[in-house]
């Protein structure tokens, strides 16, 4: 058996003349944690979907815990869990009765099933409201009945389509202390999400995806600084303390000229740390005192926008499915 849970080598896919996913190669390792991070219209669903045996590819190889998704199907579902971007719970059934039949599904015993349901329900925090109608439920609720019911039958890979999406803060750091968890026990993981800071939180492999490519892959780390580069951000008391300090800043920097908004200078550098102090003294000397002096690191989304030209969350109405709305889905 191979170390990978995961191989796909050259996938495509065509919805008739459109590519959604255009030539994509990347590998899980055993235990991982992987994320596709990229807009609306990436291709994230269609690639999870595909990887979990519930779409055809147009070509290319995908192997899924050793076993080729078109050949072995049902092999790989054995494997895995995938949480779609679309919760699909049975609204007028109790938590209990979903996860109950779930469990039934994959192939438990009736005993067998409510056992493991009462054990997954007390898990993911929701023993108090097992008897209630999954209507009753919050949005953040329902994504942990949701991972609950994935989890039935103990699959050794998850996939995770955006299990966040429109939770509060609060209901997404508890799905991210629970993935974290289920990933330190061994699970390997698979998610994708369009929110540069869950990325950023979870994953140890990340790839960026925009139009049906990956644009880069990497560690997170890995990806900052290979692209990033720390800002030094100095706000002066005014505009023209501002655009004085440029000629004082500029030959302490690398090629880079730095920008000026209104009273704030703002430069990319490698080394923030050694050069800033080299900086302050320069200015001094220029008789240029700044109010404040922050370094900041690269964030995910600097990255993206760099190699793409574009934001994550940027809406683009032309590669939205017509009709998909999620308060009409019940996505929430
Ligand atoms: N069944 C389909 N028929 C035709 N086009 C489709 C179909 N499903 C998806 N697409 C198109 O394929 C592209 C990729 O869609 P996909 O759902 O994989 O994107 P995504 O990255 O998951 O986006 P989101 O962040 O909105 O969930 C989009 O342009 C979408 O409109
Ligand atoms: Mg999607």
């Amino acid at each position: 058996m191979s170390e990978h849970s995961i191989e796909v080598n050259h996938l495509v896919k065509k919805y008739g003349g459109f590519t959604a996913v255009n030539n994509i190669s990347f590998t899980v390792a055993k235990g991982d944690f992987f994320g596709f991070l990229g807009p609306n219209g990436a291709g994230k669903t269609t690639t999870l979907r595909i990887l979990s045996t519930l779409l055809r590819k147009t070509s290319g190889e995908v192997k899924v815990a050793g076993y080729d998704v078109d050949r072995e199907p049902n092999a790989v579902r054995r494997k895995i869990g995938f949480a779609m971007q679309d919760i699909s719970l049975d609204n007028l059934a109790s938590g209990w009765e979903n996860l109950q039949l779930l469990g039934v599904l994959y192939g438990l015993s009736p005993a067998d099933a409510r056992k493991r349901a009462g054990e997954l329900l007390g898990v993911v925090g929701l023993s108090k409201v097992a008897d209630k109608w999954v209507t009753s439920y919050s949005g953040g609720m329902r994504r942990r009945l949701d991972l609950a019911g994935v989890l039935m039958h103990d699959p050794e890979i998850l996939f995770l389509d955006e299990p966040t999406q429109g939770l509060d803060p609060q209901a997404r750091r508890i799905i991210w202390d629970y993935l974290r968890k289920l990933n330190n026990e061994g699970s390997t993981v698979v998610l994708t999400t369009h929110y540069m800071e869950e990325a950023d939180a979870l994953c140890r492999e990340l790839a960026f995806i925009d139009k049906g490519t990956i644009v880069r892959s990497g560690t997170p780390a890995k990806l900052k600084a290979q692209l990033g580069g720390e800002q030094i951000i100095l706000t002066f008391g005014s505009a023209d303390q501002a655009e004085k300090a440029i000629a004082v800043v500029t030959p302490l920097l690398e090629k880079e000229t730095p920008a000026v908004t209104e009273n704030r200078l703002q430069a990319t550098v490698k080394e923030a740390g050694k050069i800033a102090p080299k900086v302050i003294t320069k200015l001094e000397s220029a008789k240029l005192f700044p109010a404040s002096i922050n370094i900041t690191q690269p964030t995910l989304e600097d990255i993206f926008v760099k190699l793409v030209g574009h934001t994550i969350q940027e809406e683009d109405e032309s590669n939205l499915i017509k009709g998909r709305d999620p308060f009409v889905e019940g996505r929430m």
